[in-house]
């Protein structure tokens, strides 16, 4: 019996993600490089097994699918899935859909469409290996009609908020691999934020990880509610094993990263779109890496003080100080995806990105299911302006100056907070300071400037000679 949909690639998310889809009720088809692989994925598919065909051969693969064939690439992203497409496509006919479920640059996905002989779809995947096993969030992008050939099982695998599946058609060419990006530059700076707030804890408030773990299972229970709040709950309050003291304090401190952070800070440049909280977590993780620097550099200056004076900070301060940071991080992924949507002419569907996000990924949040309604009302508009946002930010901001502020007169490193504190100022200044660039620019290039008493444009300083 033909197989109605085939996956390629049966590492971590490959295999959770076939198992997922067998569950649903799909007979699926699969295949990997190496066929132990695939022989040991059926041996321990247990009663899904009889809904899934191994195969040994590319060939053997393709001719498992039903025609005509859908089939799931979740092999790494790159020149492996050049590679996959191109070993891929002289077996198949014209009509057979590629689906790309990796986390690919969605230039690269562009431009795989426009090379890829044939239907081809990009489609992000988030929720880690827990959520591609029972249920992720999934982002698409192509032709509307080629993912309307798959939807169905897309949406059946998907996460479900409510009951409504968390998975979306974002847009044309490479949509859904970009707003998987900026799902993932979220991802950095809610992560960022969160590690800055445990770093006022644990060295200007002198908790240990137990204590901070039940901080952040606190705030999960309130306005903060969220996974990556709930995981760091779940990761101070973790217990090592091998030393009996707290995982956590184990853990070296340099950050790894894939690469989509960076991707979506480079984008936004090409944009110019605004997203500095972003931008700050993808800094952060980089100088992470630099242990040995940041060893010498303590050598040579000193430890900051750090230690805060009781009552210096309270938890409520920093608990409104994360809110606010998180608003305001979320807000600049918003605006920047609506900037693309304009830029790239893909009319991205602001609101169902936020819905597609309430369950199965990574940031999945209370607050999107807030965000998806003021989307609703106004796509367009930057989510600090939306009135339910407008109105937490009112009465948050205070808390993330006093929080910055702090950190930095204890010599806490705090630059996601920080970048999110400086946007939301400049965001409320009428009258910034661009005005002395404008008078430089013109000064050293005669580059010209608009006059702010008559209105007139490209007007030069007396300088001009
Ligand atoms: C998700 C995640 C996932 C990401 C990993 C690691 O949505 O499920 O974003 O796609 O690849 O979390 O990412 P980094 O290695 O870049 O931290």
């Amino acid at each position: 019996m033909s197989s109605e949909i085939g996956l390629i690639g049966l590492g971590t998310m490959g295999s959770a993600l076939a198992l997922n889809i067998a569950e649903k009720g799909f007979d699926i088809a699969v295949w990997n490089r190496t066929a132990q692989v695939t022989q040991d994925f059926h041996a321990e598919a247990g009663e899904l097994a009889p809904r899934i065909t191994p195969t040994e051969t590319l060939g053997d693969f393709v001719a498992a699918l039903a025609t005509p064939r859908a089939i799931i690439l979740m092999v790494p992203a790159g020149e492996i899935v050049d590679a996959q497409i191109a070993a891929l496509r002289p077996l198949l006919d014209a009509n057979d859909l590629i689906i790309d479920a990796g986390n690919a640059n969605f230039h690269d996905t562009n431009r795989r469409m426009r090379d890829a002989f044939g239907p081809f779809l990009g489609v992000g995947v988030s929720g880690g290996e827990e959520g591609a096993r029972h249920g992720p969030s999934i982002m698409g992008g192509g032709k509307r009609e080629d993912w309307d050939r798959v939807a169905h099982i897309l949406e059946a695998i998907s996460a479900k908020y409510e009951g409504t599946p968390c998975a979306t058609w974002m847009g044309e060419e490479g949509a859904g691999h970009f707003v998987k990006a900026v799902h993932n530059g979220i991802e950095y700076a809610d992560m960022q934020m969160i590690a800055e707030t445990y770093g006022v804890l644990r060295d200007g408030m002198g908790y240990e990880a137990p204590a901070v773990g039940k901080v952040f299972d606190r705030w999960n229970e309130g306005p903060l509610r969220s996974y990556l709040v709930e995981i760091s709950g779940k990761v101070a309050g973790t217990t090592d094993p091998a030393t009996g003291g707290p995982l956590l304090d184990v853990i070296v401190d340099a950050a790894g990263q894939k690469g989509t952070g960076r991707w979506t800070v480079i984008e936004a440049q090409h944009l110019a779109a605004p997203i500095p909280a972003i931008e700050a977590a993808v800094v952060a993780r980089n100088l992470s890496s630099r242990r040995d620097t940041r060893a010498s550099g303590e050598a040579l200056f000193g430890a900051a003080p750090k230690a805060m004076a009781k009552g210096t900070v309270s938890e409520d301060a920093l608990e409104q100080a994360l809110i606010c940071g998180k608003i305001l991080c979320y807000a600049q992924g918003f605006i920047m995806i609506s900037a693309a949507s304009e830029a790239f002419g893909w009319k991205l569907p602001l609101p169902d990105i936020a819905r597609v996000w309430r369950e199965g990924c990574i940031i999945r949040s209370d607050m999107l299911n807030d965000m998806a309604d003021a989307l609703t009302d106004n796509p367009a508009q930057n989510l600090m302006f939306a009135p339910y946002f407008a109105d937490q930010l009112t009465q948050t901001h205070d808390a993330l100056r006093q929080v910055v502020a702090q950190a930095a007169l204890h010599g806490i490193a705090a630059p996601a907070l920080g970048s999110g504190l400086a946007y939301f100022d400049a965001m409320r200044t009428a009258r910034g300071t661009a005005n002395m660039i404008q008078g430089q620019r013109d000064f050293f290039g005669l580059h010209g400037f608009a006059r702010l008493d008559d209105g007139s444009t490209d007007q030069h300083g007396p300088w001009a000679g």
